[in-house]
């Protein structure tokens, strides 16, 4: 069995927490795009993990993780990422490969990102050079992990790349790059990422021969998709579930399951539409010290669930199976809304506009679920929820068209109820 696992919102659905779980029923676990701009959190017993290139996967010992071909890696970052875990008794040799064709990230990346941020019409980016990263690739002008093991070319490419790039940083009017200490600190990152690298792609399919199941991490959401989501407000790769495929090298027919997390109401961080936001929602959640990016801290911006978006997140990921996160979020609430139907100029839609301006003039049309105003988050059962709780978690998965089989109350590995 081979499962893709994307979020269905805005990113930040608990995707870590559910991953975990999932790596428990595979072999090996795949990141397909993205790169350290992802933060997922897992907590194992009381250790609490942030990862941000490396496959959550990497926590269980005898899993074997993958940064796919789709992934921009920073490689300074992802040096620091597995020294920082093998401080902390996990092991990464040999249980981590890094494929030879996935772009890399360099500071000229992260200096553009912060200057474009500093424009009119910021994107409220992660600035973690993403975006130029990606550009680069598609421009076919950026380097890739295995040009590392050409040091010669890696070094004359290099000075190629900075030396454009300080030129358009100049014009942006900031900081530009130094080529001799960049390329001393990738050169140290090297080092120690040269024994990682394979080709992801054969080994992937060797594996598959050999009968090992799959599990594809998605990072972020369907809502920040380059294709699919509230464009220009998104991040810079395929989040929804073909990435999985042109991220890994594993064809869209050999995989067997897509499962969508969302959370059991809505967040984002960064700019662009959010039709259900509300204050009183966010400052609940900010009040019980929730809703902090786990990567920047940023506090997220928080609404209610909305069901048009995850309903078109159904026909983008095409879901066998929802897992609904942080439900216990909601425990305190008297009432609980939930977006059925955009209104836009006396119109109901169904489903998002296309356009993100048309986005913002959506009023979102709410159906009210009364609260079960009491703690879930010990409850290790999902007969044991409260009857209010299982209608209201049934109407989320009806009204985005596919079946529950998870549900969160917690961050730990217990507090995951099977339906
Ligand atoms: P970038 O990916 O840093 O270019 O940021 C583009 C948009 O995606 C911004 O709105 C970010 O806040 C958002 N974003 C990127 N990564 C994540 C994530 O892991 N969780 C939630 N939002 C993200």
């Amino acid at each position: 069995m081979n499962t893709i696992l994307v979020g269905a919102q805005w990113g930040d659905e608990g995707k870590g927490k559910i991953i975990d779980v999932l790596t428990g029923e595979v072999d090996v676990v795949v990141r397909c795009q993205g790169g350290n701009n992802a933060g997922h959190t897992v907590e194992v017993g009381k250790e609490k993990f942030v990862l941000q290139l490396i496959p959550s996967g990497i926590l269980w010992p005898k899993k074997t993780c993958v940064i796919g071909n789709g992934v921009v890696i920073d490689m300074v970052a992802l040096v620091g990422e597995i020294q920082g875990l093998e401080k902390r008794g996990v092991k990464t040799k040999g249980r981590l490969l890094l494929s030879e064709t996935a772009h890399l990230v360099f500071p000229y990346h992260k200096l553009l990102d912060e200057a474009r941020e500093q424009r009119k019409g910021k994107i409220g980016t992660t600035k973690r050079g993403i975006g130029p990263a990606y550009s680069d690739k598609v421009a076919r002008v950026g380097l890739r992990l295995g040009d590392i093991l050409k040091p010669a070319l890696f070094k004359e490419k290099l000075k190629e790349r900075i030396a454009t790039n300080n030129g358009v940083l100049k014009a942006f009017g900031g900081k530009t790059v130094d080529f001799a200490k960049t390329h001393a600190e990738y050169e140290a990152a090297a080092k120690i990422l040269r024994p990682y690298l394979a080709n992801t792609v054969v080994w992937l399919h060797e594996s598959l021969a050999k009968k090992k199941k799959m599990l594809f991490e998605g990072a972020q959401g369907t809502f920040l998709d380059i294709d699919f989501g509230t464009y220009p407000y998104v991040t810079s790769s395929n989040t929804t579930a073909g990435g999985a495929s042109t991220g890994s090298g594993i064809p869209p027919h050999r995989m067997d399951r897509v499962v969508g997390c969302m959370k059991a109401y809505t967040t984002r961080v960064g700019e662009g539409a959010l039709p259900t936001e509300s204050d009183e929602l966010g400052d609940l959640f900010h009040g019980m010290g929730r809703e902090f990016g786990a990567n920047t801290r940023r506090p997220r911006r928080c609404g209610w669930f909305d069901a048009v978006a995850t309903g078109y997140a159904q026909l983008v990921n095409g879901f066998d199976e929802l897992a609904v996160t942080n439900l216990d979020g909601l425990d305190s609430l008297s009432e609980i809304k939930v977006c059925v139907a955009y209104e836009v100029r006396g119109k109901r839609l169904k489903y998002p506009p296309v356009d993100f301006r048309d986005w913002d003039a959506c009023k979102p049309v709410y159906r009210t679920f009364k609260g079960w105003k009491s703690d879930t988050s010990k409850i290790r059962s999902y007969k044991k929820l409260p009857l209010r709780a299982r209608e209201y978690l049934k109407a989320l998965a009806d009204l985005t068209g596919a079946p529950l089989k998870i549900v969160s109350v917690g961050a730990q590995r217990d507090a995951t109820l099977f339906v």
